[in-house]
């Protein structure tokens, strides 16, 4: 999905192929219409108090019980009617994955183990790269905008990829890609908080687990189900790579009164919903699994729209954790 950010019906999109972060940082005030973003930008005391105004004013007023109920029990259908309309147009392939997450990446220090191979001709092959059969898990692909960058720059021929979504829609528009290889990807439909899965592939079997802006679009008191979930089907020493909404980005700030849901979670104006996070929330849901932190970044970037002069606050939260070793 580019990564695109919807607050009510309104969608802005967000700069996909950027470099890693961290590394435009604003000095001086007077150049903040020189880019189009920065990196770990810093809030004073009043941004984030104007932060936490703006949020218990748009929180004061919630939707209806009758709504919030209906938005949970049908979200399999918001997400697919979302699909239906937007197919595969809405976002883009996220291109950044390699910079932020180089576990990803062929060549990386588990994934470039090399051979070299007699061929038909008798010849030897140069330091042929063979991989070591890494299989990744992908939960709410979407139409595949992780999916088809892995495939596509990860030339492992050992590489396996799973990956799940509870909209049908999506599946489908997936499977019917051009670019979609099923004999180095399968792609079902799972709703990830239901009590138990029946996943293509056994407990303990999976490398990694790619979570990217879908814990955010779960029922905040459903997340730590689908964390044990993961936590059951990773192979000891497997990691999670996550990346979702941080508390006060700017499209929380910008919902209106009514589309609160509960404390940080909202409706969007389709009905689907989404939630945001602090790095704690995130550190206590895994560590409270069993899982290791070994990254927790707040990723802070000021975007910047030359032409309307306008300043606009994003915020992520990165994060890998491992499962531990036996
Ligand atoms: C914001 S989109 C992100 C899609 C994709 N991860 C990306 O970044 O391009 C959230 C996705 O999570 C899926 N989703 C939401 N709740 C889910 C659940 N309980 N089980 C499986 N998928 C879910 C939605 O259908 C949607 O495709």
């Amino acid at each position: 999905m580019t990564n695109l950010v919807k607050s009510d019906n309104q969608y802005e999109k967000l700069d996909d192929k950027r470099p890693q972060f961290g590394n435009r940082i604003l000095s001086n005030e007077d150049n903040v219409f020189e880019h189009n973003a920065w990196d770990n930008v810093t809030w004073d005391e009043e941004q984030e108090e104007t932060a936490r105004q703006k949020v218990a004013e748009n929180s004061s007023i919630l939707a209806s019980s009758e709504l919030t109920l209906k938005y949970e029990t049908e979200a399999g259908n918001y997400w697919d009617k979302f699909y239906e309309i937007h197919q595969n147009r809405f976002f883009k392939d996220r291109h950044w994955l390699f910079t932020e997450f180089a576990e990803l990446s062929p060549g990386t220090e588990n994934s470039d183990k090399r051979i070299e191979r007699i061929l038909p001709d008798n010849s030897i092959s140069q330091n042929e790269l063979i991989g070591d059969g890494k299989i990744i898990f992908e939960i709410g692909c979407g139409v595949g905008n992780t999916v088809f960058p892995l495939l596509l720059y990860n030339k492992d021929p050992n590489l396996f990829i799973y990956c799940c979504d509870f909209s049908s829609n999506a599946i489908e528009i997936l499977q019917q890609n051009s670019e979609f290889d099923p004999s180095r990807c399968k792609a079902f439909v799972l709703d990830a908080t239901q009590e138990n899965w029946s996943p293509p592939f056994p407990e303990e079997s999976l490398d990694i687990v790619i979570l990217i802006f879908v814990l955010s679009a779960i029922h905040p008191d459903k997340i730590q189900h689908v964390i044990k979930q993961i936590h059951r089907y990773l192979k000891p020493g497997g990691l999670v790579l996550f990346r979702d909404y941080g508390r006060y980005d700017m499209a929380q700030l910008r919902f209106k009164k009514g589309r609160c849901l509960s404390e940080n979670f909202y409706a969007r104006g389709d009905g689907t919903r989404v939630y945001f996070f602090t790095q704690e929330e995130i550190r206590e849901l895994f560590t409270g699994c069993g899982f290791e932190e070994k990254q927790n970044l707040i990723d802070r970037r000021l975007q910047v729209n030359r032409g309307k002069q306008l300043t606009m606050y994003r915020i992520w939260i990165q994060c890998k954790f491992q499962k531990k070793i036996k």
